[in-house]
């Protein structure tokens, strides 16, 4: 592995195209499977343990890993066979092995790890926000040379400078100070009384709510503020505060749509803005946030007036899924990347430098 700055060597001749990578997902509440080979999707399967959080109104890990545990071999049976494919086919495994909840992620390393045992192929530990970026070229072919990637999900919201995903080391161009976008919108639903998860419920709630009906502040958008900086606490708070002393006729679905806006403005804004500071004319938005329809219209009604060409995965490709990690895995067996050892760890918190988590 090379050091920071510098790219990643690699052997020319163990490139194989028509490998066929499987992508194991299980940082959170979804049991992700993908099967992917030289770019394309062959078929992924999903199951959610979603439901069995909601009375507690967020992630609980311990309930996480356990369905995890039950419907890991499920979910990889119904993958393989919506793929057409046989296990003997399967050459690479790729398996998120951080950042997540650490419990829940064992689940996932260790299918792979036996799985790629059992197969007798080789072993990827990936990062998961890698995974995320991957996602959009499973539709949308290669990155270019050069793009700026926003990443926003429940645990992260970051800018950054992607040249070849799994070869150059990412460069952070901001990562939020407090808050992830997703996270925001977890709690400003339970402060407006909406279900868990907060995004989709926002989302939905929105569209019956007028978004000039409260102006909410867009954080860190001042003239001494860092053009490209984030925090989404001050945000929430604003919310709170509203929220116990409402104007009279404003809806829930009015506070929805307001929040959403100031988030969606907030987000596009920098996005942009990160384009133009490096001279890039690709923007790539992913993670679950990105699958809200105000964020995806602004993001496309700016870029379009930036000259930018914007790319979103479909929204099931931006949450949580095994096909972005088989996509992942998938650009590092044809990289020539040297597998993951067998005891690979997996790690709660890592930062996006390199695609592959090593050891
Ligand atoms: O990427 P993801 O599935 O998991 C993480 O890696 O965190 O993102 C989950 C986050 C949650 O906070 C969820 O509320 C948010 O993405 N999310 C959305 C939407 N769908 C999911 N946020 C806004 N609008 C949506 N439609
Ligand atoms: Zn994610």
């Amino acid at each position: 592995m090379s050091g920071r700055g510098s790219r990643v060597t690699r052997r020319p001749e163990r490139i194989d195209p028509v490998t066929i990578v499987m992508g194991i997902e299980t940082s959170c509440d979804e049991t992700g499977v993908g099967f992917v080979r030289d770019g394309e999707l062959l078929g992924d399967a999903l199951a959610s343990s979603i439901d069995e959080h909601v009375r507690f109104g967020g992630v609980v890990p311990e309930i996480a890993a356990r369905a995890h545990v039950h419907a890991i071999t499920p979910t990889m049976e119904e993958a393989r066979e919506r793929a057409g494919i046989e296990w003997h086919q399967v050459g690479a495994v790729a398996v998120t092995a951080g950042p997540g909840l650490v419990t829940a992620l064992h689940v996932g390393v260790a299918a792979a790890k036996a799985s790629a045992l059992a197969l007798g192929v080789p072993l990827y530990g990936v990062h998961h926000l890698a995974g995320h970026a991957a996602a959009d070229t499973l539709v949308h072919g290669p990155l270019p040379e050069r793009s700026i990637c926003l990443i926003v999900s429940g645990g992260h919201t970051s800018l950054l400078l992607v040249e070849d995903l799994v070869r150059t080391p990412i460069v952070h161009l901001s990562d939020t100070l407090d808050d992830a976008a997703g996270e925001a919108f977890d709690k400003v639903a339970r402060l407006i009384g909406l279900p868990y998860p907060g995004g989709p419920s926002i989302d939905r709630a929105a569209v019956d709510g007028d978004r000039a009906a409260v102006r909410f502040p867009r954080p860190l958008t001042g003239q001494r503020d860092p053009e490209l900086g984030f925090s989404f606490s001050g945000l929430k708070t604003a919310v709170a505060r509203y929220v116990a002393k409402p104007d009279p006729g404003v809806t829930t679905a009015d506070i929805a749509a307001s929040f959403q806006e100031a988030v969606a403005d907030t987000l596009t804004r920098k996005a942009v803005r990160a384009c133009q500071l490096h001279d890039v004319t690709t923007l790539v938005m992913v993670g679950g946030v990105a699958a809200n329809s105000r964020i995806r219209a602004l993001a496309q009604e700016r870029c379009d007036a930036a000259g930018i060409e914007l790319r979103v995965p479909p929204p099931r490709l931006c949450t949580d899924n095994g096909a972005m990690i088989a996509a992942i895995g998938d650009l590092l067996v044809r990289d020539g990347a040297t597998p993951s050892p067998l005891d690979l760890a997996a790690r709660s918190t890592v930062e996006l430098r390199l695609a592959q988590l090593a050891g």
